[in-house]
């Protein structure tokens, strides 16, 4: 069971911070994914414990999620990433002036996922750490790319989210058994011209809600400790209200910093939680579901990788094409959000 406390869900107990993109710009220059074979429908999970697929088809909008085999490290599904997302922008790993993995997963405290990518991409001129902010650290690791990138301390960065959230699922626990998958993505972001590529940031967190979202004993700091139960726990009807008003507030926030209109948002790629999630907050803003990017029913909760999963689907199926406002926008455990409005390039 979820720890229980007093924290005020709504996000509009916190002010929101955001930030017009200073100094050098900086885009998105190619996206790759990688997710493993294996399929876990909902009608196997039928089999496997109380549920069923209309249950979860209609208060989610999942039907399939990717599942890593036994073994697999989060490492490798990373690294696949890398691999395609270094393809699609051109750019050769030795290249590289840094490389980020946002994880939750990573396959031990250390090293860093991020420099086995490094070990295995060959890319030694590059820095590499990992960052975690639960589903929001690929949104946080794209805000330091660009960061490095406007202070000319970097040119071109690697940024990853990558999962193997099935090793922390508890398939006796119903209400979060069916719900994540595995999966990663990434995307190479380089110096741009002057008008394109990330034009504002909201970016926050709120400890006070710690407790809403967990994994391991936190309590007792039993994270290595041979009793450990590394099991992802959540108080869901709370995180999915804090969800939806999160993601509206992010919207009006970036939008309003950039000087561009909600209603100018060609495309918006949001983490994919849950289906009822992001219609509702889709409605709120007033985007029709054409200019949202949703695959949430092929993958499930991917955490950190499910922005660039949606990303290089949106890409691929050439839904994004170049000058469109691409809104990214994230929100998990911590509580942490952080949503970035662009220009694409
Ligand atoms: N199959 C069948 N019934 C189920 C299942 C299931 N898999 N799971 C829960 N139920 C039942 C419950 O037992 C409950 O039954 P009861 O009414 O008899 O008590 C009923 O369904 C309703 O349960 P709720 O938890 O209220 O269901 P809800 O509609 O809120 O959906 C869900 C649960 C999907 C978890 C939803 O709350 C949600 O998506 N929340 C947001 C979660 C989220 O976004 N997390 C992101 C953070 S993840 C991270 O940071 C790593």
């Amino acid at each position: 069971m979820a720890i229980t406390t007093s924290y005020r869900t709504r996000s509009d107990a916190v002010p929101l911070r955001s930030f017009k993109a200073k100094g050098r710009p900086s885009a998105i220059a190619g996206v790759g994914v990688h997710a493993p074979e294996k399929v876990i429908t909902n009608l196997d999970l039928e089999k496997m414990m109380d549920t069923s697929d209309k249950w979860i088809t209609e208060r989610t909008g999942i039907r399939r999620r990717h599942i890593a085999e036994p073994g697999t490290t989060t490492f490798e599904l990373a690294t696949g990433a890398a691999r395609s997302a270094l393809k699609a922008a051109g750019i050769a790993a030795k290249d590289l002036d840094m490389i980020l993995v946002g994880t939750s997963s990573p396959d031990g405290p250390f090293p860093s996922v991020a420099c086995r990518v490094q070990n295995e991409l060959d890319a030694p001129g590059a820095v590499a750490w990992d960052t975690l902010a639960a589903c929001t650290s690929f949104v946080y690791a794209l805000s330091i790319a660009d960061s490095f990138i406007a202070t000319e301390r970097a040119d071109t960065v690697l940024v990853v989210g990558a999962e193997v959230l099935s090793r922390m699922l508890d398939y006796s626990d119903r209400g979060t058994a069916v719900i994540f998958g595995d999966g990663a993505g990434a995307a190479v972001v380089r110096a741009a011209p002057k008008g394109a590529g990330f034009l504002s940031w909201c970016l926050g967190s709120d400890g006070r809600g710690y407790a809403q979202v967990t994994c391991g004993n936190i309590e007792k700091g039993a994270y290595a400790a041979k009793d450990a139960q590394p099991f992802i726990d959540m108080v869901g009807p709370d995180v999915f209200k804090f969800a939806v008003d999160i993601f509206i507030r992010q919207a009006t926030e970036v939008c309003q910093t950039a000087g561009v209109a909600l209603d100018d948002i060609d495309l918006w790629v949001p983490h994919q939680a849950n289906f009822r999630i992001i219609d509702a907050a889709a409605r709120r803003i007033g985007l029709s579901m054409e200019r949202v990017a949703v695959n949430i029913d092929e993958y499930g909760n991917t955490s950190s990788a499910s922005i660039p999963l949606a990303l290089e689907e949106a890409v691929r199926k050439g839904r994004v094409k170049s000058g469109d406002h691409v809104l990214l926008a994230g929100f998990g455990s911590g509580l942490t959000w952080g949503a970035t409005l662009m220009k694409w390039a």
